[in-house]
């Protein structure tokens, strides 16, 4: 994929409107810190459009990026942000599902779970509400980087099994290192895009 244009376009806070979008969109979701934004910017070919942060809890609201004209990137606020009330986690959990229940344009839900931990509750009841809600669950297993070669087989199973995939559903390992799974995942989003 030729990356001749990347924008963010709109932003959405808790009470912001939605924007009615009309091209196909891919969201990220996935727990706080997991590597939404940095699987953005790494299929962009770009270092700092999404902002990134060592620390939880630095995409507070939807941002969609205009990719080429052709599809928007949703860059999800994470779940599971330890620092916030849970009044407002609560909020923000409602805004994802109203975005995710409303939009009209979106093709996929990303999945991201880091590839060294045991997915959580909250990693799981995420793949459930894909799954229930009809959406085809694509797992991205972040921080490849992270793992030895040898590593990376029984951590793959480890998300699997964790999470409760069936055997259909696809799972990319990925790092914004090394950028290894990027072309498989451009790939996927290809031939979502106008099926
Ligand atoms: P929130 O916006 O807080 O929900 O987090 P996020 O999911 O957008 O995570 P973000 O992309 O900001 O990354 C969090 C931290 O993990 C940053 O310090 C990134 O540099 C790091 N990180 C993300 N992906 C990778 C990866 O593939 N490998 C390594 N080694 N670090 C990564
Ligand atoms: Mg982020």
């Amino acid at each position: 994929m030729i990356i001749r244009k990347a924008e963010l376009e709109t932003v959405c806070g808790i009470t912001s409107t939605l924007p009615e979008n009309l091209l196909p969109e891919f969201a990220f979701a996935g727990k706080s810190n997991v590597g939404k934004s940095s699987l953005i910017n790494g299929l962009l070919n770009r270092r700092a459009l999404a902002r990134t942060s060592s620390q939880p809890g630095k995409t507070q609201t939807i941002n969609f990026y205009n990719v080429n004209d052709d599809l928007y990137f949703v860059d999800l606020p994470g779940y599971g942000y330890a620092k916030v009330s849970v009044e407002v986690k609560a909020k923000w959990g409602k805004m994802i599902e109203r975005y995710l229940k409303k939009s009209q344009m979106l093709k996929c839900i990303f999945l991201l779970i880091d590839i060294r931990h045991d997915p959580s509750a909250n990693d799981k009841l995420m793949y459930d509400w894909i799954v229930s809600n009809g959406y085809k669950p694509v797992i991205i297993a972040t921080k490849l980087d992270k793992l030895k070669r040898s590593q990376i087989q029984k951590h793959v199973k480890m998300v699997r099994e964790g999470l409760g995939l069936e055997k259909e559903d696809v799972l990319i390992p990925f790092s914004a290192e090394t950028k290894q799974g990027r072309d498989e995942i451009w790939a996927l989003i290809e031939s979502l895009q106008n099926p």
